[in-house]
Parts: structure tokens; C-alpha cells; sequence
């Protein structure tokens, strides 16, 4: 079956910065990768060069089968991008903007507002759709963005960190959206600075750094390469922290770690959220009392430091806070 996407050696330099140094990349039909990596590490890029925005100075891809350099309309005519910034209209409604995307894929002016009517209701946007999308909260503006990406029914989606800046709750309505679609059968290509999204979202995961791939697997395969999910505890009296870990043997994926001068008990699990309920249950019925106790996942920055040594440079050098800045760990 031809891949949906497919790309060998992607080289990409702007001036002295080596954007990309050699991506390969196979998505199947129907599946969703998230490619997952730091700011700078190449996403935006490698998105530009499958959408035919923006050539490689050297590699070859293919969307559908259609090479990206020497077919650009025939890619354009079965994708659909959303980019990291809402490219859609201020100051005509959201209606009007579906309308003129769709007249833009050349529909008739009945069939555009047809279209626009469906997927302003899809995204439960039916009742501002007659606001300046001025007025529209972060959430709303990247909903209509994603509508607008989907005027022509691609059958490969571009999603350029969908849900970055978006509260927990505007983010949690993205992924059903996004979900949804992925049920239909589209191939969705996200990128994203969140482990946890790309965990929740994609069936395979490409880690980047410095237009590297410096990982490839599921989130599962990820998260067991820095150790999975682990409970922390910390026991209230230190002659107890050996027998926590005791206790907690048969919860545990892998041997426990005890730093008893800490009292800090660190135990593997493979259960998440089910064996932290576990777990204090034991502990309660051993008559072991505990000051903390936590579930802790992996996040991006967990990877990151077991992938390179390193932690993302944002946290190694942090720079004077600009206003609006984002923060990686926040919000999730
Ligand atoms: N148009 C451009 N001109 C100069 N440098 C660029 C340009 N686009 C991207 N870069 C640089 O290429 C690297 C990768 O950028 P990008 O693909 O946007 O990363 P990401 O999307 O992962 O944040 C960064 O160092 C960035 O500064
Ligand atoms: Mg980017």
C-alpha cells in the first residue's frame, strides 16, 4: 500500500543553522504519528517541506504518493495543514471564513456554505458563527482553523502544535476533535512539545532534536527507554522506608529505590493510576505512614534527558521571561 507520508534524508539549512540533517520518515494510511521535540528541533520545518511551503536542499518525499518537489499540486489537492498560528481572517466571521476557504478549493458558492454550516455545527461553533472571529477565545479560533484545513476533505492532516497556548480544557476538546477524525480513517501528521499529547493522540512517536531523529517508537516503548511511570513516596519515619519498599514489591515493575537518609521510597509501576490506589492501600494496612506520595509519568523532559544526557535547552539556559511565553510543563 503507498505510504501516506514517505521521506528519505531531508536535509534543510537556513544560512549557518542546519534546520534538518537527514529526516527519514514512513507514516502509514490511516495512522497519526506525532513528531515530538523542542523548540528549534525541526517540526515547523519538516512540516513546510511535506506541504510543499518550502523545499529541502536535498532528500526526497512523497504525500500520497505524489512527490512534494515535482507534483505540488497533486499533494495540495489531498492534504490539509493547520499551522502553528491561526490562519484565518479577523475580522470576517467564522462562517465567512469557512465560506471563502471553500471557495479558495473551488466549491460553488451553495456547496461552500453547505460545507461551512456542517462543520461550524461539527465543531460546536454553530452558535458564534455569525460573531467577527475577533471575539473568538483561543479554543474556538483553533477549531475554526482546524474546519478551515478540512474544506477539502484531506485525506492527510498537517496539525502544527494544535493545541500550544490552549488551557487544559480547550486542549482536551481539541483531542476529541482530532480523535474523531482519526476514526473517519485520516492520516493526521501533529507536532507537538507534549509528551502527554502525543501519548494520547499518536500510534507512533518520532523524538527530535537539533533536525535529528534521536527516537522512533510508541509511547509505551518511549516512556519504558527512561524507566515508565513510577510512584515517589516519602515515609515519616526513615526506619520504615526499607519495609515500604517491601511492601510494595508486587506492585512493582522493577526493582524499588530507597534513599532512606531522604526516607524516599521509588518505585517502577506498569499500572498508573491504579496501583498508586494500590499502593496506599498497603501501606495503610502494613500501619507504614507516609508524608508524600505521588504518581510520576514521564514527561518530554524525562526522554529528552535519557535520550541525550540533556535536558531541553529552554530549562538549561532559561532566558528572561518574555511575556506570553509558554511553559512546556504547564497546563498539563
Ligand atoms: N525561515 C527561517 N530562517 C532562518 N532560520 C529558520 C527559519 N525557519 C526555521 N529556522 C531555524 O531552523 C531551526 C528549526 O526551526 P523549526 O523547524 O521552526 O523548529 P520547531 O518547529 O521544532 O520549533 C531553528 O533553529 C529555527 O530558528
Ligand atoms: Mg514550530
Amino acid at each position: 500500500m503507498t505510504k501516506a507520508i514517505s521521506a528519505q534524508g531531508l536535509v534543510k539549512s537556513f544560512g549557518d543553522v542546519q534546520a534538518l540533517n537527514g529526516i527519514d520518515l514512513e507514516v502509514e494510511q490511516g495512522s497519526v504519528v506525532g513528531l515530538l521535540g523542542p523548540n528549534g528541533s525541526g517540526k515547523t520545518t519538516i512540516v513546510r517541506i511535506l506541504t510543499t511551503l518550502l523545499n529541502a536542499d536535498s532528500g526526497t518525499a512523497s504525500v500520497s504518493g505524489f512527490d512534494v518537489q515535482s507534483q505540488p499540486d497533486d499533494v495540495r489537492s489531498v492534504i490539509g495543514l493547520t499551522g502553528q498560528y491561526a490562519a484565518v481572517d479577523q475580522y470576517l466571521t467564522g462562517r465567512e471564513n469557512l465560506e471563502l476557504f471553500g471557495r479558495l478549493f473551488h466549491l460553488s458558492k451553495r456547496d461552500a456554505a453547505t460545507r461551512a454550516d456542517e462543520l461550524l455545527d461539527r465543531f460546536a461553533l454553530s452558535d458564534a458563527a455569525d460573531r467577527g472571529i475577533k471575539g473568538y477565545s483561543g479554543g474556538m479560533r483553533r477549531r475554526l482553523d482546524l474546519a478551515a484545513s478540512l474544506i477539502g476533505r484531506p485525506s492527510v492532516l498537517f496539525l502544527d502544535e494544535p493545541t500550544t497556548g490552549l488551557d487544559p480544557r480547550s486542549r482536551q476538546g481539541m483531542w476529541d476533535v482530532i480523535q474523531s477524525l482519526v476514526a473517519e480513517g485520516t492520516t493526521v501528521l501533529l507536532t507537538t512539545q507534549y509528551l502527554e499529547e502525543a501519548d494520547q493522540l499518536a500510534s507512533s512517536i518520532v523524538v527530535l532534536d537539533h533536525g535529528n531523529v534521536i527516537a522512533k517508537g510508541t509511547s509505551d516503548e518511549l516512556k519504558n527507554q527512561v524507566g515508565g511511570d513510577r510512584i515517589e513516596l516519602v515515609v515519616s519515619n526513615a526506619a520504615d522506608s526499607l519495609r515500604a519498599a517491601t511492601v510494595l514489591a508486587p506492585f512493582g515493575s522493577a526493582q524499588a529505590t530507597v534513599d532512606e537518609d531522604a526516607k524516599r521510597v521509588l518505585v517502577p509501576v506498569a499500572g498508573g493510576s491504579n496501583a498508586i490506589v494500590d499502593a496506599i492501600r498497603a501501606l495503610d494496612e502494613a500501619s507504614i505512614a507516609i508524608t508524600d506520595i505521588a504518581l510520576r509519568r514521564p514527561t518530554l523532559d524525562d526522554v529528552f534527558l535519557s535520550l541525550t544526557g540533556r535536558i531541553t535547552e529552554e530549562d538549561q539556559a532559561p532566558k528572561a521571561p518574555k511575556s506570553g511565553r509558554r511553559s512546556r510543563r504547564g497546563g498539563n
